[in-house]
């Protein structure tokens, strides 16, 4: 499978989202990532549902949600609600994370889990077995175009190995500082799923950008 792109709305204009959604339906983006921030679990905030729900009108990408929310077993129904493929939720905000990709999977959605930075991929021992996606994430989440955490293409490598080793086919995605020297690295290391926001939405043409994003 070559690997997928999912363009984060979170660099987009928000005074202008359709215009951005239109672009997006016209380039090669498999799937369309939303940030969801709660100004608690991550010292910003985005947008939430009133934004989400309209998304699904002017789309045909699915949508891959990514809550970086406390308790975000409180909008599981939610987040199905507005049309989400993937319901991607943090290992740091989830005690009970078990029983919140059973409610994902149950809600009609696939589950993913997400680690910071400084959480090993190790935790997700007793539990990959249950998910369709892990996602990566290479910068501190909370804010669009920061630096590349490069100690992140050794995780994806490391995560790879779990996967294999357990005989799975779950998929590795990777958030933050995407362009097209490290997404070519990340690629090259075993991910499957790139999302990239600054990158795609900073540059001069978004489509092409996208273009070279999914052809590296
Ligand atoms: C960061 C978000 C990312 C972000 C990626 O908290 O989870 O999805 O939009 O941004 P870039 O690609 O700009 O680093
Ligand atoms: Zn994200």
């Amino acid at each position: 499978m070559s690997h997928l792109i999912a363009p984060s709305l979170l660099s987009a204009n928000f005074l202008n989202l359709e215009k951005d959604l239109e672009m997006l339906n016209k380039s090669e983006a498999d799937w369309i990532h939303l940030d969801v921030m709660d100004g608690v679990f991550v010292p910003n905030i985005s947008f939430g549902f009133p934004v989400i729900d309209l998304l699904k009108e002017k789309t045909d990408r699915p949508l891959d949600v990514h809550l970086m929310i406390v308790q975000p077993e409180k909008f599981v129904s939610q987040v199905a609600g507005a049309g989400a493929m993937m319901m991607n939720v943090h290992e740091e905000a989830c005690p009970h994370l078990h029983r919140v990709v059973q409610q994902i999977k149950q809600a009609g959605m696939k589950a993913a889990v997400t680690l910071n930075p400084h959480s090993p991929v190790a935790l997700l021992e007793d539990i990959i077995h249950d998910l369709e996606m892990v996602l990566l994430m290479s910068v501190n989440p909370g804010f669009g175009g920061q630096k590349f955490i490069e100690h992140s293409v050794e995780k994806v490598r490391a995560l790879k190995e779990l996967i294999l080793r357990k005989n799975l086919s779950t998929l590795i995605e990777v958030d933050g500082g995407v362009n097209l020297e490290t997404g070519k690295r990340l690629v090259d290391a075993g991910a499957d799923v790139l999302v990239a926001g600054n990158f795609v939405f900073s540059s001069p043409n978004p489509i092409e950008t996208i273009h070279r994003l999914k052809h590296l």
